[in-house]
Protein backbone atom coordinates (compact mmCIF):
# COMPACT_ATOMS: atom_id res chain seq x y z
CA UNK A 1 0.00 0.00 0.00
CA UNK A 2 1.43 3.39 -0.88
CA UNK A 3 2.17 5.54 2.14
CA UNK A 4 -0.65 7.91 3.17
CA UNK A 5 0.79 11.53 2.54
CA UNK A 6 0.02 14.95 4.53
CA UNK A 7 -2.12 17.15 2.20
CA UNK A 8 0.23 19.96 0.36
CA UNK A 9 -0.37 23.31 2.06
CA UNK A 10 -3.42 25.67 0.57
CA UNK A 11 -6.38 23.13 1.41
CA UNK A 12 -8.61 23.32 4.48
CA UNK A 13 -9.10 19.87 6.00
CA UNK A 14 -11.20 18.62 8.51
CA UNK A 15 -9.36 15.96 10.71
CA UNK A 16 -11.43 14.21 12.34
CA UNK A 17 -10.36 13.08 16.10
CA UNK A 18 -11.57 9.62 17.04
CA UNK A 19 -11.09 10.48 20.53
CA UNK A 20 -14.71 10.94 20.78
CA UNK A 21 -15.45 8.03 18.27
CA UNK A 22 -16.75 4.80 19.84
CA UNK A 23 -13.76 2.81 20.80
CA UNK A 24 -15.11 -0.85 20.46
CA UNK A 25 -16.30 -0.02 16.35
CA UNK A 26 -12.95 2.15 15.73
CA UNK A 27 -12.40 0.21 11.88
CA UNK A 28 -16.33 1.23 11.14
CA UNK A 29 -15.46 4.95 12.35
CA UNK A 30 -12.60 5.03 9.89
CA UNK A 31 -14.23 3.72 7.19
CA UNK A 32 -17.34 6.42 7.67
CA UNK A 33 -15.11 9.17 8.10
CA UNK A 34 -13.27 7.81 4.80
CA UNK A 35 -16.57 7.56 2.63
CA UNK A 36 -16.61 11.93 4.01
CA UNK A 37 -13.93 12.39 1.84
CA UNK A 38 -11.71 13.49 4.98
CA UNK A 39 -7.55 12.43 3.61
CA UNK A 40 -6.44 12.50 6.90
CA UNK A 41 -7.30 11.30 11.10
CA UNK A 42 -6.51 12.32 14.33
CA UNK A 43 -5.32 9.62 16.56
CA UNK A 44 -4.98 11.23 20.66
CA UNK A 45 -2.04 9.32 22.36
CA UNK A 46 -1.89 9.92 26.07
CA UNK A 47 0.16 8.52 28.57
CA UNK A 48 -1.72 9.72 32.00
CA UNK A 49 1.29 11.29 33.16
CA UNK A 50 1.93 14.01 30.40
CA UNK A 51 -2.23 14.56 30.49
CA UNK A 52 -4.51 13.25 33.23
CA UNK A 53 -5.43 10.81 30.61
CA UNK A 54 -4.78 7.56 29.43
CA UNK A 55 -5.62 6.58 25.80
CA UNK A 56 -4.41 4.22 23.03
CA UNK A 57 -0.44 2.76 22.06
CA UNK A 58 1.17 1.31 18.74
CA UNK A 59 -0.79 -2.00 19.14
CA UNK A 60 -3.84 0.01 18.95
CA UNK A 61 -2.95 1.51 16.43
CA UNK A 62 -0.85 -0.98 13.88
CA UNK A 63 -4.51 -2.64 13.84
CA UNK A 64 -6.43 0.51 12.45
CA UNK A 65 -3.47 0.87 10.09
CA UNK A 66 -5.29 -2.45 8.67
CA UNK A 67 -8.52 -1.12 8.39
CA UNK A 68 -7.55 2.47 6.59
CA UNK A 69 -5.49 4.14 3.86
CA UNK A 70 -6.31 7.26 5.88
CA UNK A 71 -3.59 9.79 6.74
CA UNK A 72 -2.72 8.94 10.85
CA UNK A 73 -1.77 12.26 12.68
CA UNK A 74 -0.69 10.99 16.05
CA UNK A 75 -1.09 13.64 18.18
CA UNK A 76 1.91 12.77 21.15
CA UNK A 77 0.76 13.59 24.42
CA UNK A 78 3.42 11.37 26.62
CA UNK A 79 6.23 13.17 28.44
CA UNK A 80 8.86 10.95 26.60
CA UNK A 81 8.20 11.27 22.88
CA UNK A 82 10.96 10.51 21.59
CA UNK A 83 11.64 6.85 23.23
CA UNK A 84 7.76 6.06 21.69
CA UNK A 85 8.26 7.41 18.36
CA UNK A 86 9.63 4.49 16.74
CA UNK A 87 7.16 2.57 18.00
CA UNK A 88 4.48 4.59 16.59
CA UNK A 89 6.39 4.60 13.22
CA UNK A 90 6.35 1.14 13.21
CA UNK A 91 2.47 0.67 13.91
CA UNK A 92 2.06 3.02 10.55
CA UNK A 93 1.71 6.74 12.00
CA UNK A 94 1.84 9.17 9.26
CA UNK A 95 3.17 12.58 11.35
CA UNK A 96 3.85 12.59 14.61
CA UNK A 97 3.29 15.45 16.97
CA UNK A 98 5.11 16.38 20.02
CA UNK A 99 4.73 18.91 22.66
CA UNK A 100 7.37 21.74 22.87
CA UNK A 101 6.79 21.70 26.34
CA UNK A 102 8.56 17.88 27.33
CA UNK A 103 11.43 18.47 24.36
CA UNK A 104 14.53 20.43 25.48
CA UNK A 105 16.18 19.76 22.00
CA UNK A 106 12.93 19.83 18.87
CA UNK A 107 14.95 20.45 16.15
CA UNK A 108 17.09 17.62 16.52
CA UNK A 109 14.14 15.58 17.20
CA UNK A 110 12.23 16.84 13.80
CA UNK A 111 15.10 15.29 12.04
CA UNK A 112 14.85 12.14 14.24
CA UNK A 113 11.25 12.10 12.69
CA UNK A 114 12.25 12.97 9.47
CA UNK A 115 14.64 10.40 8.95
CA UNK A 116 12.52 7.73 10.30
CA UNK A 117 10.18 8.58 7.47
CA UNK A 118 7.37 10.32 9.24
CA UNK A 119 6.41 14.33 8.89
CA UNK A 120 6.60 16.05 12.33
CA UNK A 121 4.74 18.84 14.12
CA UNK A 122 5.28 20.51 17.24
CA UNK A 123 2.59 21.73 19.47
CA UNK A 124 1.74 24.58 21.97
CA UNK A 125 -0.30 24.12 24.90
CA UNK A 126 -2.75 27.06 25.56
CA UNK A 127 -0.67 28.96 28.20
CA UNK A 128 2.47 28.09 26.11
CA UNK A 129 4.26 31.64 24.56
CA UNK A 130 4.46 31.13 20.41
CA UNK A 131 8.53 32.22 21.14
CA UNK A 132 8.76 28.70 22.24
CA UNK A 133 8.86 27.41 19.07
CA UNK A 134 9.84 30.26 16.44
CA UNK A 135 12.97 28.93 16.11
CA UNK A 136 12.01 25.31 15.26
CA UNK A 137 8.27 25.94 13.76
CA UNK A 138 9.94 26.58 9.79
CA UNK A 139 11.44 23.13 10.26
CA UNK A 140 8.25 21.29 10.47
CA UNK A 141 5.55 19.99 8.59
CA UNK A 142 3.18 21.26 10.78
CA UNK A 143 2.37 23.64 13.98
CA UNK A 144 -0.15 22.67 16.10
CA UNK A 145 -2.02 25.34 18.54
CA UNK A 146 -4.13 23.26 21.21
CA UNK A 147 -7.35 25.72 22.00
CA UNK A 148 -7.86 23.52 25.23
CA UNK A 149 -5.81 22.28 27.85
CA UNK A 150 -4.81 18.50 26.36
CA UNK A 151 -6.44 15.33 27.90
CA UNK A 152 -10.27 15.25 27.10
CA UNK A 153 -12.67 15.71 24.39
CA UNK A 154 -15.37 18.15 24.33
CA UNK A 155 -13.98 20.62 26.35
CA UNK A 156 -14.16 24.79 25.51
CA UNK A 157 -12.76 26.64 22.86
CA UNK A 158 -10.23 29.16 24.66
CA UNK A 159 -10.54 32.14 22.47
CA UNK A 160 -7.28 33.37 23.74
CA UNK A 161 -5.16 30.32 22.83
CA UNK A 162 -6.66 30.34 19.49
CA UNK A 163 -5.22 34.21 18.73
CA UNK A 164 -1.61 32.40 18.80
CA UNK A 165 -2.40 30.92 15.42
CA UNK A 166 -2.00 34.40 13.74
CA UNK A 167 1.56 34.53 15.30
CA UNK A 168 2.39 31.14 14.10
CA UNK A 169 1.15 31.39 10.55
CA UNK A 170 3.03 34.31 10.22
CA UNK A 171 5.93 32.60 11.60
CA UNK A 172 6.07 29.43 9.46
CA UNK A 173 4.18 31.36 6.19
CA UNK A 174 2.14 29.43 3.29
CA UNK A 175 4.32 26.22 3.09
CA UNK A 176 3.73 24.79 6.55
CA UNK A 177 0.53 23.47 8.15
CA UNK A 178 -1.13 24.70 10.86
CA UNK A 179 -3.39 23.10 12.68
CA UNK A 180 -5.67 23.58 15.74
CA UNK A 181 -7.28 20.97 17.94
CA UNK A 182 -9.68 21.94 20.59
CA UNK A 183 -13.31 23.15 21.00
CA UNK A 184 -13.70 23.14 17.14
CA UNK A 185 -17.02 23.36 15.90
CA UNK A 186 -19.23 25.27 13.16
CA UNK A 187 -18.63 28.12 15.66
CA UNK A 188 -15.23 28.32 16.04
CA UNK A 189 -13.83 27.07 12.77
CA UNK A 190 -14.61 30.38 11.00
CA UNK A 191 -12.60 32.26 13.79
CA UNK A 192 -9.46 29.61 13.74
CA UNK A 193 -9.47 29.57 9.70
CA UNK A 194 -9.32 33.37 9.85
CA UNK A 195 -6.22 33.45 11.90
CA UNK A 196 -4.84 31.32 9.64
CA UNK A 197 -5.20 27.85 10.68
CA UNK A 198 -5.93 25.23 7.74
CA UNK A 199 -6.13 21.68 9.50
CA UNK A 200 -9.20 21.22 11.99
CA UNK A 201 -8.94 18.71 14.37
CA UNK A 202 -12.58 17.94 15.13
CA UNK A 203 -13.70 15.32 18.19
CA UNK A 204 -17.14 16.11 19.42
CA UNK A 205 -18.95 18.10 16.43
CA UNK A 206 -18.30 15.29 14.49
CA UNK A 207 -18.71 11.79 16.65
CA UNK A 208 -21.41 13.33 18.84
CA UNK A 209 -23.28 13.39 16.19
CA UNK A 210 -25.56 10.42 14.33
CA UNK A 211 -24.69 11.24 10.84
CA UNK A 212 -20.76 12.21 11.26
CA UNK A 213 -20.62 13.06 6.98
CA UNK A 214 -23.22 15.67 7.41
CA UNK A 215 -20.95 17.12 11.05
CA UNK A 216 -17.96 16.87 8.51
CA UNK A 217 -19.61 18.59 5.95
CA UNK A 218 -21.41 21.37 7.98
CA UNK A 219 -17.26 21.88 9.21
CA UNK A 220 -16.21 22.48 5.51
CA UNK A 221 -19.45 25.13 4.81
CA UNK A 222 -18.60 26.71 7.80
CA UNK A 223 -14.60 27.10 6.96
CA UNK A 224 -15.85 29.03 3.81
CA UNK A 225 -17.66 31.66 6.27
CA UNK A 226 -16.34 34.72 7.63
CA UNK A 227 -15.22 35.38 10.88
CA UNK A 228 -17.32 37.74 12.89
CA UNK A 229 -14.48 38.69 14.98
CA UNK A 230 -10.92 38.75 13.64
C1 LIG B 1 -7.63 16.92 23.54
C2 LIG B 1 -7.29 16.25 22.23
C3 LIG B 1 -8.20 16.62 21.13
C4 LIG B 1 -9.65 16.29 21.38
C5 LIG B 1 -10.47 17.38 20.77
O1 LIG B 1 -6.61 16.66 24.44
O2 LIG B 1 -5.98 16.58 21.83
O3 LIG B 1 -7.76 16.10 19.89
O4 LIG B 1 -10.07 15.07 20.83
O5 LIG B 1 -11.78 17.12 21.06
P1 LIG B 1 -12.94 18.14 20.78
O6 LIG B 1 -12.97 18.43 19.31
O7 LIG B 1 -14.15 17.41 21.26
O8 LIG B 1 -12.64 19.39 21.59
ZN1 LIG C 1 -5.39 16.06 19.77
Amino acid sequence: MAKPKLPKPGTIEVNPSILAADFAQLADELAVIERAGVKMVHLDIMDGHFVPNITIGPPVVAKLRKHSKLFFDCHLMITDPRKYAPAFVEAGANNLTFHIEVEKKPAELIKILHDMGVTASICVNPETPVKSIEKVAPLCDMVLVMTVHPGFGGQNFIASAAKKIKTVRKIVGPCVRVEVDGGIDVKTTPIVVGYGADTLVAGKAIFSKKDRIAAINALRIASKQLPLES
